[in-house]
């Protein structure tokens, strides 16, 4: 059997990552992590992004043996990428969000980006918008509140459907026909977001594109059976599980998670 690959994500986030992982790779075995205890990681100190990171990655090769590490959160992958693959010697496979495809296909030439305030002020975005703003014209959203919301449970309350329109119809307004989702929460309110925008507006997540990467670099399993999947929270593990249960639409259950440091 091969190891398992690790992934993780600031919370539920990366859940939608994950399935996109499985639907191309199902017989291949996942640990994912939830660091619910720490969510959300948009609006904190990106050296505690960065040390978060890096302590789940540290625990995850030393208890779980994964074989890879996808980084299934853009925050985390902004903050902490680069340290990560200098310091493990497995392969990692972070998240961007989406703008390549977003400009090309855009026929309006504006294109829309929701992300977190962390994401959209990293060195790595604004590499990223340099490289693509003289093709279109970028406008950036961060949106302050959707994660907590899903966290919370509060995916299709009054507040935070107020909050979404908010933050996508005045990207409409200007013009916006292509829409990133710039942070793995947000796949979790494409519904609602495909409701505010109406049928013409393209919506780009960036899910699919990474479990393509992963295929290419990870070495798959040769198993027949289907693959299985633990899940783990720094949070209270009933409480995500139910959560979890809710989005996923299946019975979930997460294992309580304390990463710590190897002792030297
Ligand atoms: N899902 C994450 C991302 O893709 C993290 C969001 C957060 O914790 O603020 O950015």
């Amino acid at each position: 059997m091969n190891n398992a690959i690790g992934i993780f994500d600031s919370g539920l986030g990366g859940l939608t990552v994950l399935r996109e992982l499985q639907a191309m790779m199902p017989h291949e075995h996942f640990v994912y992590v939830a660091d619910s205890k720490y969510a959300p990681y948009g609006n904190k100190d990106s050296e505690m992004v960065l040390q978060r990171s890096l302590l789940i990655a540290e625990t995850l090769i030393q208890t779980q043996n994964i074989q890879s590490l996808v980084v299934a959160c853009n925050t985390a992958t902004a903050a902490a990428v680069h340290q990560l693959r200098k310091t493990l010697y497995i392969p990692v496979i972070g998240m961007e969000p989406a703008l390549k495809p977003a400009v090309e296909r855009s026929k309006s030439g504006i294109v829309g980006i929701l992300a977190t305030e962390n994401t959209l002020q990293s060195d790595k975005f604004s590499n990223l918008l340099d490289a693509h703003q003289h093709k279109a014209r970028i406008l950036t959203q961060p949106c302050a509140g959707l994660v907590e919301a899903i966290e919370q449970g509060e995916l299709h309350s009054r507040k935070t459907k107020d909050l979404l329109a908010s933050y996508v119809l005045p990207l409409v307004d200007e013009g916006v026909d292509t829409l990133v989702l710039g942070c793995t929460h947000y796949p979790w309110f494409e519904s609602m977001i495909r409701e505010l925008v109406g049928d013409d507006v393209t919506i780009i997540s960036t899910g699919k594109a990474v479990a393509r990467q992963v295929q290419k670099q990870v070495e798959l399993n040769s198993e027949s059976a289907k693959g299985h999947v633990s899940f783990y929270t720094t949070g209270d593990a009933g409480q995500v599980s139910q959560l979890a249960g809710l989005l996923l639409q299946s019975n979930i259950v997460f294992q309580s998670f304390s990463p710590q440091h190897s002792e030297p």
